[in-house]
C-alpha cells in the first residue's frame, strides 16, 4: 500500500495532533493495522489492536478448508485453536451463521478482540491450546483449525521489524524447527474430533512434511493444500469414521 493510502486511512481515525502522532507511529514501524484498530480479512474488518498478531490473509486458506468440509453439515461445530484475534472462526461464522464457533487463545490482549469480531454467540476461552475448551466437545468437533506460531527461532530475527518488534515472540515462535506447537496439536486433537472430523493446519511450505508427519502419528489421515492465490498452506488430518 503506498504512503497516501496509508495516509487517507490514518485520516478515518484521528485528525489534528492525534493523526500527527499516528503518522509518526507509523514511520517509527508500528503495523498500520494496529494504529487503524482494524484489520481486512477477507470481505470482514475485523478487530486488532497493539500487541496482537494482525492476520495476514494466506490464512483464509484455512477458512476454505472448514468451509469446505462442512459443506453438507447442519449447525457444523467449528474450533479455532491459537485464534488470535479468531480470523477464522469469524469468516466462518459470516458465512456459515448456523455454524457453532468456539476460539481458545492463552492471550487474553487478543481474546478481547476475538469476541468483538466473534460476537456473543461463540465461545471463548482463554488457555493453553485445547484445554480451555468445553469438555462436552471432545469427540464433536467437526473441523479444528489451528494458525499456531510457526516461525523457527532462530528466523524470527530476519523477519521484518513490524512483526519482529510489533507482534509478541509467543505469537510468532514455533520453536527450533517451527513446528512444535504442530507436534503439541497433533498430540491433542483427534481425541476432539467427530468421526471423519478435520483438523486443519496452517504451516510453511517448506514445513509441511514435519506437521504430516506429527499428525499422521496421531492416527489421522493427512494431505497438503497449497493456496497459491494467497500463498497459504494448511496440512490437512481427517479422522477416519
Ligand atoms: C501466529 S498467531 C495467529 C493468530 C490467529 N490464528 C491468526 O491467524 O491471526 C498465533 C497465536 O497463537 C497463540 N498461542 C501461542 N502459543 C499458544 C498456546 N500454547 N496455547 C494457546 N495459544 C497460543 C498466540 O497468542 C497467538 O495469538
Amino acid at each position: 500500500m503506498y504512503a497516501e493510502d496509508e495516509a487517507r486511512l490514518l485520516a478515518e481515525v484521528a485528525t489534528g495532533e492525534s493523526l500527527e502522532r499516528l503518522v509518526r507511529r507509523r514511520v517509527g514501524g508500528e503495523p498500520l493495522e494496529h494504529l487503524l484498530g482494524w484489520v481486512q480479512f477477507g470481505g470482514l474488518r475485523l478487530a486488532v489492536g497493539p500487541g496482537v498478531f494482525v492476520p495476514r490473509s494466506r490464512t483464509q486458506v484455512l477458512v476454505d478448508v472448514a468451509l469446505e468440509h462442512v459443506s453438507g453439515a447442519d449447525a457444523p461445530l467449528v474450533v479455532e485453536v491459537c485464534c488470535g484475534v479468531a480470523p477464522v472462526g469469524s469468516a466462518v461464522l459470516a458465512a456459515r451463521p448456523d455454524a457453532v464457533v468456539h476460539a481458545a487463545d492463552l492471550d487474553a490482549r487478543a481474546l478481547v478482540h476475538a469476541r468483538t469480531n466473534l460476537g456473543p454467540a461463540a465461545g471463548v476461552w482463554c488457555g493453553d491450546l485445547l484445554r480451555p475448551l468445553p469438555a462436552g466437545l471432545r469427540g464433536r468437533v467437526d473441523v479444528l483449525v489451528a494458525n499456531a506460531p510457526y516461525v523457527p527461532t532462530h528466523a524470527i530475527a530476519l523477519m521484518p521489524p513490524e512483526a519482529r518488534d510489533h507482534e509478541p515472540h509467543h505469537t510468532l515462535d514455533g520453536g527450533s524447527d517451527g513446528a512444535d506447537l504442530h507436534r503439541r496439536i497433533a498430540g491433542e486433537a483427534a481425541s476432539w474430533l467427530a468421526p471423519d472430523g478435520l483438523v486443519a493446519v496452517e504451516t510453511g511450505r517448506e514445513q509441511a512434511d514435519t506437521t504430516v508427519e506429527a499428525l499422521t502419528r496421531a492416527g489421522l489421515e493427512t494431505s497438503v493444500r497449497f493456496d497459491d492465490e494467497v500463498d497459504g498452506t494448511a496440512v490437512l488430518a481427517r479422522r477416519p469414521r
